[in-house]
Parts: structure tokens; sequence; C-alpha cells
């Protein structure tokens, strides 16, 4: 897909298709009453006449319209003007993109980017609509022999901005967007490629790969001896039952002095969750293979800030490693030492993401980080907590948890504070070791978060748990299930506003 940004009136577009929105109840947006001054009120016209109400997901296309140079207008329904938000702009645009990939415009000048969104401005606009026209022409379809095919696929969209002031924004909006787009694929391609190719060892290749194409990435992947030599325990504990070798994965991104402490990020690895010992049940026992989305997710943001060449230092580790049933399998009740010094006792063998991760968060401690944030599809619970709609949020710092609700909300990509009080931590007690691996039915996500706290004491730490936002299942109402690449868009919101001057985006609170 190429992106553009212009500023011209539509009717003087000289391209397959002009979108321009319509309000409800039936009331033109400026640009479509720039069309119909052109055309002797045809669009007022058949507004009156019933054609179109402007309701979301509502559609009209028309062809050849007089005193326009574009083969076709297509109409946009927008929903009321006051109602217009985040959430219907993402709408709209889904709509109108999906409509243009199919009616074979292959070019389109696009004006909805134009609209009156509550609190955002021609930097958001753009933005979004980039990376939402990216997600909507999303389809993972590499292993499929016979492919969707669109006859003619859209190619080409050209955003409108309303003054040549706005240009400088809008450009540098589409270039980020672009960057985060293909962030987000490469985090959703990972994780909807089945567990039999996208090993440990495959992601360790892939991540070896960049430093070829950034001359300031470099990365280091330890195996099993390397990690052993560090003490990491709970990890090669989670490994054990597994054939495929383990892998610490750590990409390195130095984009200013190196004096200047990185934020590192830490991905949760499980290429395939089968539960281990404690077995999973059979059904939907298939989606484990995204249990990796959380390194997916980081290695997509690593590879954003490479690619903008932000002005800052970047580490991302990925521990690695399937976890699976077998006669050397970590069982209930084994006792392992983390490379930390604290024991555990294993009580679960399916809550294998904080073993994988506890280590990791350690070794996290040698890059003195200005801050951590660990990415993780952990827990079940925080489904039945939070939905599908925001990951859950932990951490230990509040200005560090208050950039992170800043970053999700202008992200699009939101994340919801949760609770992590001492009076939790008390679940986490074992008579045998220094904690047990899990904390009993209640509370799931919460209990997983105070685990990892225990390992995240030497600097400012955030954790995320993606259990409900990483993928769609396959019960989801839509076209493309699988991966979702989030929350790749929050940690890159989260880098960008670090060193942004101007604001990116107005913040505004309108969800509490
Ligand atoms: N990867 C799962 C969590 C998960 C389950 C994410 C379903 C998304 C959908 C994790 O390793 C796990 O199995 N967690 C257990 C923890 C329990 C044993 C304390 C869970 O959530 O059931
Ligand atoms: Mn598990
Ligand atoms: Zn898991």
């Amino acid at each position: 897909m190429e992106f553009s940004i212009k500023s011209g009136h539509p009717e003087k577009q000289r391209t397959a298709c002009v979108v321009v929105g319509v309000y409800e109840p039936r009331r033109l947006s400026d640009m479509a009453k720039h069309i119909d001054d052109q055309c002797d009120g045809l669009l007022s016209n058949m507004l009156r006449r019933g054609d179109l109400e402007g309701k979301i997901g509502q559609t009209l296309l028309l062809h050849n319209v007089a005193g326009t140079l574009a083969d076709r207008i297509l109409l946009v329904g927008c929903g009321r003007e006051r109602e217009l938000g985040d959430t219907q702009y993402q709408k709209i645009i889904e709509k109108a993109v999906n409509t243009l990939n199919e009616m074979g415009a292959m070019e389109t000048v696009c004006y909805l980017t134009e609209l009156n969104v509550k609190g955002r401005d021609i930097y958001w606009r753009v933005r979004h609509a980039v990376e939402m026209t990216a997600n909507t022409l999303y389809r993972f379809d590499q292993l499929k022999t016979k492919k969707d095919v669109t006859r003619r696929p859209l190619r080409k969209i050209i955003f409108s901005v309303t003054s040549r002031r706005e240009l400088p924004l809008a450009e540098k909006a589409c270039h980020e967007a672009q960057a985060i787009a293909a962030g987000v694929k490469l985090a959703k391609d990972l994780a909807n490629l089945p567990p039999n190719i996208c090993t440990p060892s495959y992601l360790a290749e892939r991540a070896h790969n960049l430093c070829h194409i950034h001359k300031n990435v470099s990365c280091e992947i330890l195996d099993a001896e390397a990690m052993q030599a560090l003490g990491m325990n709970a990890l090669l504990g989670v490994a054990r039952g597994s054939n495929e070798p383990a892998k610490m994965i750590v990409l390195n991104y130095q984009g200013t002095k190196k004096s200047q402490p990185p934020i590192v990020f830490v991905g949760k690895g499980i290429t395939f969750d089968s539960g281990g010992i404690s077995l999973k049940p059979g059904l939907d026992m298939d989606q484990m293979k995204f249990d990796m989305c959380g390194a997916a997710t980081v290695f997509g943001a690593f590879t954003v800030a490479a690619e903008l060449q932000l002005p800052l230092n970047l580490v991302c580790i990925m521990p690695c490693t399937e976890n699976l049933p077998s006669g050397h399998a970590l069982k209930p009740g084994d006792i392992l030492t983390s490379m930390s010094g604290q024991t555990i006792e294993i009580l679960n063998t399916d809550a294998e993401g904080r073993l994988i991760l506890c280590d990791a968060l350690t070794y996290a401690e040698r890059f003195k980080p200005e801050a951590v944030v660990d990415v993780a599809t952990l827990t079940g619970a925080c489904i039945v907590a939070l939905g599908r709609q925001p990951s859950g949020l932990y951490g230990n710092n509040p200005t560090l948890i208050n950039e992170l609700i800043t970053a999700g909300k202008n992200s699009a990509d939101r994340v919801w504070d949760m609770p992590l009080w001492d009076e939790y931590q008390d679940l986490l007690d074992s008579p045998f070791a220094d904690m047990a691996n899990i904390g009993g039915s209640e509370g799931g996500s919460i209990t997983a978060a105070c685990f990892l706290s225990r390992f995240a004491k030497k600097y400012h730490w955030a954790h995320l748990d993606i259990a409900g936002t990483a993928w769609y299942p396959r019960s989801t109402k839509r076209v493309t299930k699988g991966a979702t690449g989030r929350p790749v868009p929050l940690l890159v919101q989260y880098l960008l506003d670090k060193f942004h001057t101007e604001p990116t985006a107005v913040e505004i609170d309108n969800e509490e």
C-alpha cells in the first residue's frame, strides 16, 4: 500500500475515487458540500430522497458526477457529528477501506481525515487513518496454496488536509504510522505462524536478521548453556519438557549516546503452551500458539524504533520456549531456584509465563534501565476481569503507569490500571519455598503480577497482561481472526512521547 498526503478541493481530484463523509441525519460534511456546489445539488437531492441517512456503516457510490474530475464519489456514513470520537472514526475508516478494496478503484483521495473528531488534531487523524487502513487490509495467507485474490485491490490512498499549513504535521503522522503499521504487521505475522514453524529457534533467527538491516542494532542469543551459567533455572525448568531448544533473545538498539539508560521491553515467548504436566483441556488448545504474542509485539515495537531511528536506547528481551509435558517435564511440587536466588514451588505447570519472565526480569537489571515494561499473555483471569478491550496494567511506579495510560489513549491501544496491593502478595505463600507459582483461584491476573513484582524491585517496572487483547479468538464476529498486533501501537506511543516536544495528540479524559 502506498500512502500520501495532499491538500486541495475534492471536485478537482483526477482519481479513481474521492471519499467524503455524510453525517446523520442526511447532512453533508464540508467537503461533500464542495462537491454538491459543483453538481447542482445532486448530493443534497439524493439525501433528501432518502438514499443515505448517514449512519456509520452506510455507503453510497456515485459515478461520473458532473463538475468533478474523479471517476467515482464514495459517500461514507459518519454518524452524528457531535458523537464522532475515536471509536466512531475507526469504524468509518474501516468501512471506507473495505468498500474501496472491493469496488475496484485502485487509487483514491480520501477526505475523511478532515472530519471533526472530538479532541483530535490532524496528526492523530492521519496517523490512525493510515494504521487503520493497514489493519483492515491485513490478511495472513502465507500458508494457503489457493489465495483469495481481490481482482483490483486498493493500492494507493491519498489522505487530504484542509490547508497547506497542516501538511508537515500530517506528513509526519503518515510516516510514523507506516512504521507502526509495519511493526504491527510483523507482530501479527509472527504470532499467526503455526507453532511448528514459529519455534524459539525461528524467532532467534528472525531477531538475528535485524542486525543486517540497521547498523545500530545488535542481537545476542542465549542458549540453554548460557542460561544455565546465569542460573536461569525457572526458565530452564519450563523448557525441560520440550525437545525444542529454549532461547533468550536480546535485541539492542542504540539511538543515542551510550551513557543514556535504556528502556527495556520484555516479552513472553511461549511458542506453544500445552500447560505441561498440568495439561490444558483440548478445546481451543491450538490458540496457545499465540502465547508468544508478548515476544512478537516487543519485537514489532523494536523494529519501529529502529526504523524511525528514535533518539533513545532500547533493549528487548524475549525469553522463548515451549511448555510441553514429557518424562523430563517440570512437575507440581518441584522447587526451582530462580536467577534472583529466590526459590519457587511449582503448584501448576500451566503458570509457566511468570517462570520464564522472572529470570528475564532479573537479567534486565544488568542494563541499568530507565524503565522496564514486560508484555505477556499471562492469565485467562485477565480476560475474565477486563474482557477484550484493554490490556491489564500493573506497575511499581506511578509516573510510568500514567505514561502508559496516556500512551494507551493516544494510540487507541488502551490499558486499564489494576491493583498491585501488598495484601494480594500473601496469596503466594508456600510452606516449602520462598513462594508458590500460583495464588489460588481468585484475582489470578493480580497474583500473577504480584509474582513478577518480586523480581522487579530494582527499577521502575510495569507489566501488561495482554491475554485479552493479543488476538481475536475463533468465536469473534470478524473477517480477520488471529493476532491483533497489540500492544505495538501502545509501546511505540510510549517511546514517541518520551521526546516529542509538541503534543502528538490532545489528551482528553473521555472514558472514566
Ligand atoms: N498462556 C496462559 C494464559 C492464557 C490463557 C492466555 C488463555 C490467554 C488465553 C498462561 O500460561 C496460563 O496458562 N495461565 C493459567 C494460570 C493458572 C494456572 C494460575 C491460567 O490463566 O489459567
Ligand atoms: Mn500456561
Ligand atoms: Zn502461557
